[in-house]
């Protein structure tokens, strides 16, 4: 399998993460599935919510955790709705909120979502290695000119990089968008591997880890 990209420690690769994942390893898994993802039983194969089936939006990956081999931490953000993931060899450790303080708004008056959850894994006996106590919740503002409709705001991810991981080891994101997991693992020194459907996502991925990191405001 070629790379999309290959620099300075970090890989893309175009094309489904399931033809990826067997052959794969990583220390972190951190990860930003599909939100329509059918795992576990809160959504029911043919069912479509609101965000529509946008295809960075699919949901017919079911099983594709089940593949991933980490090492020690992992860190997977699902649908408020949604059953988390279940992850070989790791257990549940901890649950982590991303707060956004400019949710972006829905086509009709409710509530807007801007809380989101990441399941945090680890193996037995793994070391934490943040700085000290960290709160297991990050409050700032999305991006105001994301370059992908599900774009996570790059200092909440360098927040879990920073404690789940150290210099020098290995990140893996399946599903790259925009390739914030990438950016953040490059800004602390680590190694990453990222796999991503859409050519187009790609690129905006190869273009971000080219450009220097902004840190934005959070907190
Ligand atoms: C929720 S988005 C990730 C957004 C990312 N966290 C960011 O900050 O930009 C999920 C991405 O997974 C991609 N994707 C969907 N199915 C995939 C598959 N089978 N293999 C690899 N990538 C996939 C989609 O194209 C989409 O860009």
């Amino acid at each position: 399998m070629n790379p999309y990209y290959e620099k300075d420690g970090i890989t893309i690769y175009h094309g489904d993460c399931r033809h990826f994942l067997s052959t794969l390893s990583c220390d972190l898994l951190l990860t930003d599935p599909p939100y329509n993802i059918q795992v576990g039983s809160a959504f029911k194969r043919g069912d479509r919510i609101d965000n529509g089936d946008a295809p960075w939006n699919r949901f017919d990956l079911e099983g594709w955790e089940q593949m991933v081999t980490a090492r020690k931490w992992a860190a997977v953000f699902r649908a408020r709705q949604g059953v988390g993931a279940t992850l070989p060899g790791l257990v549940k450790f901890h649950q982590y909120y991303l707060v956004k303080t400019n949710p972006p708004p829905t086509p009709r008056p409710t509530f807007v979502s801007a809380v989101e959850e990441c399941d945090i894994f680890r193996a037995d006996g793994v070391k934490w290695h943040g700085s000290g106590y960290e709160p297991n919740r990050w409050i700032g503002p999305c991006s105001s000119s994301p370059t992908h409709p599900a774009e996570k705001p790059l200092n909440a991810i360098i927040r879990l990089v920073g404690c789940l991981s150290e210099a020098g080891e290995m990140v893996l994101d399946p599903f790259v968008g925009s390739g914030t997991t990438l950016v953040a693992a490059k800004s602390l020194g680590r190694r990453a591997i990222g796999i991503e459907i859409e050519e187009k996502y790609c690129e905006v991925a190869a273009k971000r880890l080219g450009q220097s990191v902004m840190f934005g405001a959070d907190e």
